[in-house]
């Protein structure tokens, strides 16, 4: 199922409550929170508070992607604020098994992240632990970044492995995703297309979650028709 989470890194967060709402009244149905801390990447965001404060708005799950060093500190009170999905980067974890194992024992579904510099294949140990696997499709710290398109191939593998070893995994997506690349990481495989920029920075964040869910789903309809006449599908022309 294609789901859309918003990142929220690109709101105005005076009015954050207001703009969540948005996002998900156009569709969106998990909100993307992106921690930052100034050392694992060059930017600094938020902290538990601002998880609590949309957690009191908003129902849908809070997906916290943490980029930052030392995350078992963190899990912790992140959880407590109420976030629903963990993820933590490959790259910052050294005793990664045992930390996606202390975001499941928080009641929080743990995910793994990889840079675009990461092959997939470091994950081959944790793929049966983790809810989902996040391909950044940026080198993560800030927003508004262009799509790299090498990670298309990564979301293909991850997929294929998916299929072949039998795991339940979901793949996320982030980084670049807008109207010129969404058909493409969805091709490719991804379910879950995390976006900033393209929802909340062009006017109504409803609108623009709607019209993003849309093109999302018009990639699936049409590679569900190639795959069909490929094969042969006597409905076709
Ligand atoms: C980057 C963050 C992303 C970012 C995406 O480090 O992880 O979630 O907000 O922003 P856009 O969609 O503008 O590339
Ligand atoms: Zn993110």
């Amino acid at each position: 199922m294609i789901e859309l989470a918003p990142s929220i890194l690109s709101a105005d967060f005076a009015r954050l409550g207001e703009q969540a709402q948005a996002a998900v009244d156009g569709g969106a149905t998990v909100l993307h929170v992106d921690i930052m801390d100034g050392h694992f990447v060059p930017n600094l965001t938020i902290g538990p508070p601002i998880v609590a404060s949309l957690r009191k708005v908003t129902r849908v799950p809070l997906d916290c992607h943490l980029m930052i060093e030392r995350p078992d500190d963190f899990i912790p009170v992140f959880a407590e604020a109420g976030a629903n999905w963990i993820s933590v980067h490959q790259e910052a974890c050294v005793h990664l098994d045992r930390t996606l194992h202390l975001i499941a024992s928080h009641g929080c579904k743990p995910g793994v992240v990889i840079n675009p510099a990461t092959p997939v294949h470091t994950l081959d140990e944790v793929l049966p632990l983790v809810h989902h696997v996040l391909v950044m499709s940026v080198n993560p710290g800030f927003g508004r970044q262009s799509f790299i398109p090498s990670s298309l191939k990564k979301i293909e593998l991850l997929s294929q492995i998916r299929q072949s070893r039998g795991f339940n995994f979901r793949v996320e997506v982030d980084g670049g995703v807008h109207h010129d690349t969404i058909a493409n990481v969805v091709c490719a495989g991804a379910e879950i297309l995390v976006a900033g920029s393209a929802i909340f920075e062009h006017g109504s964040p409803r609108e623009s979650a709607s019209r993003l869910l849309e093109s999302a789903r018009a990639a699936v309809e049409n590679r569900v028709q190639d795959l069909s006449s490929v094969a042969g599908d006597p409905r076709q022309p």
